[in-house]
């Protein structure tokens, strides 16, 4: 949640930093501002709204100067406003501050700066920091920042720059991500990678309680004390290219699309044959045989990815398997010791409650493995072991591509823990790695279908619309799924409610008569995920329950299935033949597009939801 860049350099920084802006924006679009150290001093421009009302108003204002730092807000302490909006200043204007994080002693270090003369701005927690470091320099901004944040309890990542030091720039970080970029003749600080990939692949990632500071030329990290930490660069392997649209009206759309390449990507980076490899992967195969239980723990998406984990592993390893959101898990005392594998999922590896439950799982004693996309994020940094998605960057605030890419490695990993295990025999490992290239083939083939510009989804989207128009705004959606399939449910309703707004809920389809099939009547409309599988025909009698309650449906089925018709559904979603264990990664390509294209029916900011953040950074 919000977004930071900043920037010391020979080019203007006015640019650099709304471009890295731009490519936050995921993390937050309440306001926007940034601030460049000028021959007379730090200007500060800033808005409420989106970065590109930011970016209008500086055709304006001809900011001039190689220093200054950005930020994209997502609104915590005081409303959405221009005051509130960062960067802030200090009293004498001579110091400037973005943050992304929550400081939670802010009121009584405000009282006391209050005492001491500080003039307060806004309501923000972010304020205090400012006014702390102006309260300590004598010169040194460095020195100042570390002994204001040794006063600070929370979690931030900050840039600061003044116009007393004017090539110089300081970051810092406790729980909040930030990255350094090296460059040449340049550096950069921000958020995440995808801002300054455009600049420079060379990266510095920070540790908790470390401080950077920067010139054009230098890069120095120390601690808190000042005692200088040596730091190893690391290199992107994401493209500039990949953080763009390509071509797509929309990242989500983008990312939908991309998911058969990452499944394939994943699946060349791990198969040698049916080997199945995690190189990065730092829990020893003895240790992996050992622990008798799993427990997975994530929030959103990944909750909802490593809920199909829960079958998935269950199935394959004859293990007890439980699924937690990392909300709930961390404060209800969870009984995971030695013997517990815990598997943390997160796209960003940054979510704060994901991260305080890795913390909690470590400290009872579990080994903690994280399933992370983000290089050097602070969940992969933390855990034990971790396995990358290697989905590349997700931009759309709406989880896509990462949650196809987690179950595939969860899949992956059913087949690793298992021939480890002797649990699974080779032959029958060679048959899954067989089944799982079909399912991407089927991904294939099923995206192509959408290819085309009208398509049979955008049409039930359109038809929804009319009908919720017609009947004064009255529709709602019911997702159904058993088995494997029921996660994807939950995940097809998340989708729907985060970019829609339409209310959406998930229920397994069995337990319908204990309750949901109340609201059944010419409301609600129903999506039936109904595909072959060993609870298929349970699916048909739960789906003419509906009918016969005069409830509207929409069927995904496999390939000509017939069966389903004649119930009576309203409209049907066809999916290719595959084998009904993977069948999860093909169901949810039809949940996504129908989410995307009611969004889009409804003329919804589709990759930038109200309210969401992508990665969200606090609790
Ligand atoms: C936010 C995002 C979701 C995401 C969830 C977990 O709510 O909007 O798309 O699934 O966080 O994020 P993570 O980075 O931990 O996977």
């Amino acid at each position: 949640m919000c977004g930071i860049v900043g920037y010391v350099g020979d080019k203007e920084a006015a640019g650099i930093l709304i471009d890295g802006l731009k490519r936050l924006e995921y993390r937050g679009y309440d306001s926007a501002g940034l601030a460049v150290v000028q021959p007379k001093g730090i200007k500060v421009v800033k808005k409420r709204g989106k970065v590109g009302i930011l970016d209008e108003s500086l055709k304006k204002a001809k900011l001039k100067g190689g220093t200054g730092c950005s930020h994209t807000r997502w609104a915590t302490h005081g409303i959405p406003s221009k005051e509130n909006a960062h960067p802030h200043l200090s009293c004498d204007g001579k110091i400037a501050v973005v943050h992304n994080g929550i400081i939670e002693n802010f009121h009584a270090l405000r009282d006391s700066l209050i005492k001491e003369g500080h003039k307060f701005r806004s309501q923000t927690d972010t304020e205090v920091i400012v006014h702390l470091i102006e309260k300590f320099y004598r010169g040194d901004l460095g020195i100042a920042t570390r002994r204001a944040l040794k006063l600070v309890r929370g979690a931030y990542a900050i840039a600061v720059v003044s116009s007393n030091e004017p090539g110089r720039l300081i970051g810092a970080r406790c729980d909040s991500p930030l990255v350094v970029g090296i460059g040449k003749g340049e550096n950069f600080l921000a958020s995440d990678a995808p801002a300054i990939l455009a600049y420079t692949k060379k990266v510095i990632y920070l540790g908790n309680f470390e401080i950077v500071s920067l010139t054009k030329d230098s890069v120095k990290v120390t601690d808190l004390s000042g005692k200088e930490i040596p730091k190893e660069t690391s290199r992107i392997t994401w493209d500039a290219e990949q953080a763009k649209k390509s071509g797509y009206p929309h990242f989500m759309l983008k990312e939908i699309f991309e998911q058969p390449q990452v499944l394939r990507g994943i699946l060349d980076e791990r198969l040698k044959k049916a080997r199945v490899s995690f190189q990065e992967l730092k829990i020893s195969g003895a240790e992996l045989k050992k622990f008798k239980q799993i427990a997975i723990v994530a929030c959103g998406t990944a909750y909802h990815a490593g809920f199909t984990g829960k079958y998935i592993l269950e199935e394959k390893l004859r293990v007890p398997v439980w699924v937690d959101t990392s909300s709930e898990f961390r404060y209800r005392g969870p009984i995971v010791g030695k013997s517990t594998l815990v598997i943390v999922i997160s796209q960003s590896g940054e979510t704060a409650d994901t991260l305080a439950g890795l913390r909690e799982a470590k400290a009872r004693g579990a080994k903690v493995l994280a399933i992370c996309n983000v290089l050097g994020s602070s969940i992969a940094r933390e855990a034990d072991g971790v396995i990358y998605t290697h989905a590349g960057p997700e931009i759309a605030v709406a989880s896509t591509k990462a949650y196809t890419a987690q179950m595939a490695i969860l899949y992956l990993l059913a087949i690793y823990l298992g021939k480890l295990r002797n649990v699974i025999s080779s032959k029958d490992a060679e048959k899954l790695v067989v089944q799982f290239k079909e399912t991407v083939a089927a991904m294939r083939l099923l995206l192509g279908r959408y290819k085309k510009k009208r398509n049979t989804i955008a049409t039930y989207a359109k038809a929804f619309r009319s009908y919720y128009l017609k009947h004064k705004e009255k529709g709602f959606f019911l997702y159904l799924g058993r088995n494997i399939n029921y996660p994807n449910a939950l995940e097809g309703a998340l989708k729907l409610k985060e970019i829609s707004y339409i209310s959406a809920e998930g229920y397994p389809a069995g337990e319908m008569k204990h309750g949901p099939i109340a609201l059944i009547d010419e409301n609600p409309w129903v999506v039936a995920i109904a595909t072959r599988s060993r609870v298929y025909e349970k699916m048909v009698s739960n789906i003419e329950e509906i009918k016969a309650r005069g409830g509207i449906v929409i069927a995904i089925v496999t390939d000509g299935d017939k069966e389903i018709e004649r119930q009576g559904v309203n409209y049907v979603i066809e999916v290719p033949v595959v084998e009904e264990f993977f069948s999860p990664l093909l169901v949810v390509v039809p949940l996504q597009l129908f989410a995307y294209y009611m969004a889009r029916e409804f003329g919804y900011d589709i990759d930038q939801p109200r309210n969401l953040a992508k990665s969200v950074t606090v609790e």
